[in-house]
């Protein structure tokens, strides 16, 4: 494995940029938005300026790599993220993601554009809200967009590129037939899927080894579940996606309790993962890097003892051959 820390290098191809193997997900930081029925699709209320004060320790522990995207809070993430990465900008490689609309005024998402015209007004407002010249990796939001206008996408963004927009792109989508329609772009560096030691993902990681791209993993701690402090009460958050859980998200049910075939699952690998010393969300992240070297989860975070915590999970690096397997026949 070489040097100590050599395990932690990821580049994004296409770029040159050196991301390193561990991102923070600026989700949460957006606070409350909701589709205009009322639903929630934030993560409660937040406190703005210690989610800068958690970017901030984040990056002066190490952490290199922030993901967000337009829509979280309505544009309020990617205010946040700027306002936090004020002075900092080269320090970091900022990622975003466009495709959904939003009114930032009412806090709501409704729709989706999936034309070039759009990626490019959009592109050019989260440049404004992230105070910054370019995007280090523009994301597809919309996974399940058909194959022809993706390809007409991924054009728009080599545009991008020669442009100096952005440095590279990527899309958040679970389909490997999707994300190798992007990999054939020079300037594809990313996909950005679901992994983590409840829900394996071996296409996706299978096609990212395949095309040379790095796997963005979202929802890394199964949305808290994997960290442990949901433990088993229900959420009290209204305002909480977790409270009102939308079809897909089979963590929680109503009232957000935590669902019992999930956490039963994770009391049987508790113990394997918290050994060594790591606390859950620690040995979470461990689990995804020993399961590739492609790997660069970017756990959400809203507190500097979050940042603090999931940032250290770096010195412990991946779990061993031996308690991968031990985790697989545990799950089995
Ligand atoms: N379609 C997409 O492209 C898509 C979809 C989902 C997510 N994402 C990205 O992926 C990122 C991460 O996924 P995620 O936000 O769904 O969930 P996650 O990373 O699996 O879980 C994050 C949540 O776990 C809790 N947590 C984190 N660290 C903790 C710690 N050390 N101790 C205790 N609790 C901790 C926090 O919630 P509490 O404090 O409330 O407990 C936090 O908001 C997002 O922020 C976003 O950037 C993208």
């Amino acid at each position: 494995m070489g040097t100590e820390t050599e395990w932690r290098r990821r580049t994004l191809g296409g770029s040159g940029t050196d991301v390193g193997a561990l991102g923070f997900g600026c989700w949460a930081i957006g606070g409350e938005w909701s589709t205009p029925d009322g639903s929630p699709l934030g993560w409660g209320e937040v406190d703005d300026d210690e989610s800068v004060a958690a970017v901030r320790r984040a990056v002066d522990l190490g952490v290199t790599f922030f993901d967000t995207a337009d829509v979280y809070g309505s544009g309020h993430s990617e205010r946040v993220l700027g306002r936090a990465l004020a002075g900092r900008r080269d320090e970091v490689v900022v990622a975003t993601k466009w495709g959904n609309l939003f009114d930032e005024r009412t806090r709501t998402m409704d729709g989706a554009d999936r034309s070039p015209e759009y990626a490019r007004r959009a592109l050019v407002a989260s440049l404004r809200r992230l105070g910054t010249d370019r995007i280090d990796l523009y994301q597809l939001h919309l996974g399940d967009t058909p194959l022809a206008e993706a390809a007409e996408l991924r054009d728009a963004c080599e545009e991008f590129v020669a442009e100096g927009l952005i440095r590279s792109y990527g899309w958040s989508t679970d389909d490997p037939e999707r994300a190798a329609l992007f990999a054939a772009g020079e300037h594809c560096a990313a996909v950005q899927h679901a992994c983590n030691v409840l829900e394996d993902a071996p296409g996706m990681l299978d096609l990212s080894e395949e095309q040379g791209l790095i796997s963005v993993i979202r929802s890394p701690l199964a949305m808290g579940l994997l960290a442990g402090t949901r433990g088993r009460g229900p959420r009290a958050d209204a305002g909480d996606i977790r409270s009102t859980p939308p079809a897909w998200l089979s963590w929680f049910e109503a009232g957000g309790m935590p669902s019992e075939h999930w956490v039963k699952r994770v009391e049987a690998v508790r113990e394997v993962l918290t050994a060594d010393g790591r606390t859950l969300a620690q040995g979470a992240l461990g689990w995804l890097w020993a399961r590739s070297g492609r790997t660069v989860p970017i756990p959400g975070f809203r507190t500097v003892a979050q940042a603090e915590e999931n940032a250290a999970a770096l010195t412990h690096g991946p779990l061993r051959h031996g308690q991968m397997e031990e985790i697989a026949g545990l799950l089995a």
